[in-house]
């Protein structure tokens, strides 16, 4: 199953992917994730990352395409994947049809999920982190039973740098003018489903499952 979740900051798209990725068994490709592990891990893709991210701008086109397509030919990735942020333009959705088309692949389900704007930025200041699994909690909305401590694992939760007020601004901002191309793109495929992503947490999922699960009939 090849999936693209698509969503505005703080939509769900991590909080879901997890669920899929877990029924589902497949990869999860969150181009967020990946920039944030190389700004982790100090590589010189990392400095150039954080040099965008932190200032709630997209890393340019041809590195972020890059990196997706090294990963779209890992082997894992052969039964289906999730990607999560990625494409966010029409020049990142165009080069994917390029990648899977060399792949002998095709998108099958581009799920979008819809949150108001108001919602987002409530999202996105309360969202906390675990340092260990990446899970990702809100101080109300998604509380874990100890404050500041990961239920998985013990981790310690943190706040990502790029969740300050200003910085999530500029991030719907830049965000919002890019997604309806997209959408529009997706649509014309035949491929897009919105979903109402201002529900319960399992609620938004079972609406995602029952989708993917039509695709089995
Ligand atoms: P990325 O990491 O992808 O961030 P984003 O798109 O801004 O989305 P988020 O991860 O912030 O939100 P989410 O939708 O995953 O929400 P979550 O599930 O965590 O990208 C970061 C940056 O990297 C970008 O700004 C850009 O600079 C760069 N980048 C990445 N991809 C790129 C690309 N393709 N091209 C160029 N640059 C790229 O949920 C949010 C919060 O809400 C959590 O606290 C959660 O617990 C809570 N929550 C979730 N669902 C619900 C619900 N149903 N009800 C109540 N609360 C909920
Ligand atoms: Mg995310």
């Amino acid at each position: 199953m090849n999936i693209v979740l698509m969503g505005l900051p703080g939509a769900g798209k991590g909080t879901q992917a997890d669920k899929i990725v877990e029924k589902y068994a497949i990869p999860h490709i969150s181009t967020g994730d990946m920039f944030r592990a190389a700004i982790k891990g100090g590589t010189e893709l990392g400095l150039l990352a954080k040099s965008f991210i932190d200032k709630g701008a997209l890393v340019p086109d041809e590195v972020t395409i890059g990196i997706v397509r090294e990963r779209l030919s890992q082997p894992d990735c052969d039964q289906g994947f999730l990607l999560d942020g990625f494409p966010r333009t029409i020049e990142q959705a165009d080069a994917l049809d390029n990648i899977l088309s060399d792949l002998g692949k095709r998108i099958e389900y581009v799920v979008n999920i819809q949150v108001e704007q108001e919602e987002l930025i409530k999202r996105l200041t309360g969202r906390r982190i675990c340092k260990v699994c990446g899970s990702a909690y809100h101080l109300l909305f998604n509380p874990s039973k100890e404050e500041g401590i990961c239920d998985k694992d013990g981790g310690e939760l943190y706040q990502r740098a790029d969740d300050n007020p200003e910085t999530v601004s500029n991030r719907l901002e830049v965000n919002i003018k890019q997604t309806q191309p997209l959408l529009d793109f997706y649509q014309a495929k035949n491929v897009l489903t919105n979903i109402n992503g201002q529900q319960d947490i399992s609620d938004v999922f079972a609406d995602v499952d029952a989708l993917l699960q039509g695709s089995r009939n």
